[in-house]
């Protein structure tokens, strides 16, 4: 499948990178308003590409992006130190306003995967604008915020991240909700994982997690200024379910008719991935906290899209 990446920063040359490296994709176009950052960066890549894989990778204008079967919005400005992702958001809705309807004239059915924070918000635009249908229209939510959750748990279980199925929820961003009423290391709950294994799950022991997963990418940015590999392999990810139909569980975000009894707000929850986009979502079992938490985090995305006149 040819894909588009639109935005050639940090996230977006992190995720072509990833993509490359796997041959997720058989050609990548970046397309960036800064043409010569676009070219580099896919001239940087190719040079990577007799390492790993056949993948093309090319830059150009939005008319390039023809033909694409996903196109990734990784394009604005990221987060500076201290700065929260939802104040970033008049200027991100400004860029999108400018793309949108280039992408979709030259890729009417592309599905897009939205990067550019604050994500469930700009998903949530980016759907409006479009006009596409929600499912068409994903951002990657908290598939990175899942990964940094699995790999903490797995440190302090001694155990593979990859045996962790664990999923954060809600905004990505201050709100989000780490699922721990639900979190199992293989096929125990971490609780009883904890106790077998002499590693208890204390309250100290989740309340580093927390702030760990939380707090990631603002630790991230003050050591290098924005962080992007994690991303680039969830975006990797996410399009890999894409192309090979893979019917995946991800956290994703897509707009979603109810959440907590909020209407219409996009937000991550775990739904399934395929080449059609997400095909099903899936409500999971939450103690009473975190369905409180889940519908703040609904209302806070809610009143801020409402605030924002676009
Ligand atoms: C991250 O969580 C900044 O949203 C970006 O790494």
């Amino acid at each position: 499948m040819q894909i588009g990446i639109v935005g050639a920063g940090m996230v977006g040359s992190a995720a072509g990178y990833a993509i490359a490296l796997k041959g997720t994709a058989s050609k990548i176009t970046f397309v960036d308003y800064n043409a010569d950052l676009a070219r580099a960066q896919a001239e940087d890549i190719a040079h990577a590409v007799p390492f790993a894989s056949s993948t093309v990778v090319t830059a150009g204008d939005y008319k390039d992006l023809k033909g694409a079967g996903v196109v990734i919005l990784a394009a604005g400005v990221g987060q500076k130190p201290g700065e929260s992702r939802l104040e970033l958001l008049a200027r991100n809705a400004e860029v999108f306003r400018q793309i949108i309807d280039k992408v979709l004239d030259a890729a009417p059915d592309a599905i897009l995967l939205v990067a550019t924070n604050p994500v469930d918000i700009m998903t949530q635009i980016a759907t409006r604008l479009s006009g596409l249908p929600p499912q068409r229209v994903i951002g990657s939510g908290t598939i990175l915020d899942t990964a940094r959750f699995r790999h903490l748990i797995g440190e302090h279980l001694g155990v593979s991240a990859r045996s962790i199925h664990a999923y954060v929820l809600g905004e990505h961003g201050d709100s989000e909700v780490l699922g721990w009423s639900s979190a199992r290391a293989g096929t125990l709950s971490i609780k009883e994982f904890g106790a077998q294994m002499r590693v208890p799950l204390t309250a100290g022991v989740k309340a580093r997690i927390d702030d760990g997963v939380r707090n990631a990418a603002y630790t991230i940015i003050n050591g290098k200024g924005a962080t992007w590999y994690g991303i680039g392999a969830g975006l990797e990810r996410l399009l890999r379910a894409i192309t090979r139909d893979e019917q995946t569980v991800l956290s994703v975000s897509i707009v979603t008719p109810k959440v907590e009894g909020v209407n219409d707000v996009a937000l991550s929850i775990p739904r399934i991935v395929g080449a059609q986009g997400v095909v099903a979502d899936l409500f999971p079992e939450l103690d009473d906290g975190e369905h409180e938490a889940l519908g703040a985090s609904a209302r806070l995305l809610k009143q801020t899209l409402d605030a924002l006149d676009y």
